[in-house]
């Protein structure tokens, strides 16, 4: 069930260049159904900025009743939320959208995300691990001071990383490393840029896939069409990316 709820910070920092983690305690950590749900974060107290903005899960602790997102600062309304220490409030409204699948994988899946599509995979890879599902992550990031939760990842399995930059790992795109990898998987998961979803969705066209769209979004619950996208396999053609996804089977969304 959908809540909103004035949560507590319990912990923020920056960890990586203008990336911020935030975790915040409250009953609303208990709707959370699957990773790759996210949450509508209105940023600050005021009435400007107002709008919520949309922000990933990445790891849900529900015995402490907390749960941890992932932010990149740059604008107005992020920075605002940077701001906050613990024992401040945050208004938050979700969980929201349909998560990632966990029970689709078999034995082994890839994990591949980009940029602030990387923190989703974290809880997943985390769920998937304890199914017994062996995970392989290959994560890209602009450069080696964008680069976070390497060595978390790395706990859970075999863990690749590119720049664009070369300044840690590969450098390129995470395609350059998809090319080099067996493909000895059953099922891969993908959040990031649509232009990166799509290139996964190209390398692997037989593989049974799940994808995460990033878009632009006003309400998060469904009421405004600020989210939709073109897609294979509605009656109306169309898609709202916040109430029917953000993650859906590769293939659908027309991009
Ligand atoms: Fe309003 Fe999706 S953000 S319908």
């Amino acid at each position: 069930m959908i809540k909103q709820e004035r949560m507590v910070v319990t912990n923020q920092q920056e960890i990586a260049h203008h990336i911020f983690e935030l975790t915040v305690q409250g009953e609303l950590t208990g709707e959370m159904k699957a990773p790759g749900q996210f949450v509508h974060v209105r940023v600050a107290d005021s009435f400007e900025p107002l709008l919520r903005r949309p922000i990933s899960v990445a790891s849900i602790d529900f015995e402490s009743n907390q749960f941890t997102m992932i932010y990149r600062a740059e604008g107005r309304g992020t920075t605002l939320l940077s701001e906050k220490k613990a024992g401040d409030t945050v208004d938050i409204l979700g969980p929201l959208g349909n998560g990632f699948p966990v029970e689709q994988a078999k034995q082994k899946a890839y994990l591949i995300g980009g940029g602030i599509g990387v923190p989703p995979l974290y809880e997943l890879a985390k769920e998937l691990n304890a199914k017994g599902i062996e995970t392989v992550h290959i994560l890209g990031f602009e450069s080696k001071g964008a680069v976070f939760y390497e060595d978390k990842f790395r706990a859970l399995g075999d863990t690749h990383i590119a720049t664009v930059d070369g300044s840690h790992g590969t450098q390129g795109f995470v395609t350059h490393i998809l090319n080099e990898l067996p493909k000895d998987f059953d099922t891969y998961y993908s959040c990031g840029p649509t232009p990166m979803l799509e290139a996964v969705q190209w390398a692997y066209p037989e593989k049974q896939g799940f994808l995460s769209y990033e878009q632009r979004m006003g309400c998060g619950i469904g009421a405004c069409f600020a989210c939709v996208c073109r897609t294979t396999k509605s009656e109306t053609d169309y898609i709202k990316v916040c109430s029917d996804g953000p993650v859906f089977p590769a293939g659908v969304v027309i991009s």
